[in-house]
């Protein structure tokens, strides 16, 4: 049996990556199974939190008994957030935004040509740090996937984005890579604090997430 320790909170999660297309066939993206946010999403839903997952393009399927928006730019995921963060306690930003999208969308098809083709980038926004300017009361979780100076790249970010707790993992490292069943993070708070859990099957490192968060919101009551 699971502690309902999370009842009447609303948790507000995303996940995967984004879509960012160039024509209609092709789209900019990154490498993002959304089993973490999904595994979040799940072990939030199975502690009594009432949880809207809002995910990119994933191959999983929508864990029942959650709130499921779909989308697929981060304009569309930005939107989304948007739509839901008002009522929300906690948001758990696991998603991988693409941080560009193609300047212009053509229609139809590219064709085959030249050699060389140049696509123009533009930047998308940065939902989590558009968030963090105007929390209020909610508890902010952002994840930081990084290769080499994990530690000190996610608490840069922790600062940068004005959350509270960020979740680092080093892509490079073996059973915490892209797509991996299991994960490897250093949990990182905006007091200092700092917390590494041994690797795990991305379920159970999404409950030992949640008992952090599960603390830090009693906390505040
Ligand atoms: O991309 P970056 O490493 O800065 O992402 C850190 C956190 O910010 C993640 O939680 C990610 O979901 C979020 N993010 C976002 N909007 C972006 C880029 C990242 O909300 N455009």
């Amino acid at each position: 049996f699971l502690p309902q320790d999370l009842k009447g909170l609303n948790f507000l999660v995303t996940a995967g990556p984004t879509w960012e297309p160039w024509d209609e066939v092709r789209v900019l993206t990154s490498r993002s199974s959304g089993k973490m946010g999904y595994a979040v999403a799940r072990a939030a839903r199975d502690r009594g939190a009432r949880v809207t997952l809002i995910s990119g393009p994933t191959g999983l399927l929508p864990p029942p008994g959650v709130e499921f928006v779909r989308v697929t730019t981060a304009l569309e995921m930005k939107e989304a957030v948007e739509q839901h963060f008002e009522q929300a306690d906690v948001l758990v930003m696991a998603a991988a935004v693409s941080d560009y999208r193609p300047r212009e969308r053509v229609a139809g098809k590219i064709k085959k040509g030249p050699e060389r083709l140049t696509l123009e980038l533009e930047r998308n926004p940065d939902i989590l740090e558009e968030l963090g300017k105007k929390k209020g009361k909610r508890l902010l979780v952002g994840f930081a996937a990084e290769a080499g100076d994990v530690v000190d790249k996610a608490r840069a970010k922790l600062e940068a984005k004005n959350l509270d707790l960020v979740v680092a993992n080093d892509i490079t490292q073996e059973g915490a890579g892209f797509g991996s069943d299991t994960n490897i993070v250093t949990v990182l708070f905006a007091d200092g604090r700092q917390v590494q859990l041994p690797r795990l099957d991305k379920l159970t490192c999404a409950h030992r997430l949640i008992d952090l968060v599960a603390k830090m919101v009693r906390k505040d009551d």
